[in-house]
């Protein structure tokens, strides 16, 4: 059966199986990222402002166009469709076996740190920090390289300032250590401390 979100539905633009299995089948070949059946709202939603930035009539236009000369439309797809959950120290565990790991494997310093899925920063800060602690200073021997996909979050990550709500859960004396408060407009926002391992 052929569902059509239509625009008698309420929806801009008609978006049908086809529509979304070609999404499907171009985000899985770009960037490995399998959308269950459940993301189908989830990718209208996401893609139709694509169409209309771009001035689209509908899906199939979009996907021909994307598919015939995407060019830069390609990272705009991707980072759209990109779910970029994250916070600082995330699963605590990983962290507390990183911590031990480091200051085994301290011997063969410089070690280097792929954060390969870095989202907006806070894994790749949550590991420079673990890194600090580990090895008792703000310049540990460690390198970390922090990529993602999305190119939108990785500009969020390079700035390293969040909104000072992101670090609550933070224990006080860590977040003394490696973030510094806004100040003036940017008074809701702390910022990853420059002089540590960045
Ligand atoms: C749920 S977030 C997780 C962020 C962080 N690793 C964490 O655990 O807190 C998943 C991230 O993976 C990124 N991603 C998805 N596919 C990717 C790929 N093929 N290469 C690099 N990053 C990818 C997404 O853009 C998103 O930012």
């Amino acid at each position: 059966m052929t569902t059509l979100h239509s625009p008698s539905a309420g929806r801009d633009f008609e978006f049908d199986d086809r529509d979304f299995r070609r999404v499907c089948e171009l985000i899985h070949q770009r960037a490995g990222i399998a959308l269950a059946p459940a993301k189908r709202d989830m990718v209208y939603g996401r893609l139709s402002r694509r169409l209309r930035v771009l001035g689209l009539r509908d899906f199939k236009d979009y996907l021909d166009k994307l598919e015939q000369d995407g060019g830069d439309e390609w990272q705009a797809f991707t980072n759209a469709l990109t779910t970029n959950l994250t916070s600082f120290f995330r699963e605590p565990h990983h962290f507390e076996r990183l911590h031990d790991e480091l200051r085994e494997r301290a011997a063969h310093a410089p070690l280097n740190i792929w954060s390969c899925a870095a989202s907006t920063g806070e894994e790749p800060y949550s590991i420079a920090i673990t890194a600090c602690e580990a090895f008792g200073s703000l310049t540990p021997p460690v390198r970390i390289l922090a990529t993602d996909v999305d190119t939108q979050v990785l500009a969020t990550a390079a700035q390293g300032v969040y909104p000072i709500e992101r670090i609550a859960a933070l224990e006080p004396a860590v977040k003394k250590r490696y973030f510094q408060r806004g100040t003036g407009p940017h008074e809701a926002n702390a910022g990853w401390c420059r002089r540590c391992a960045h």
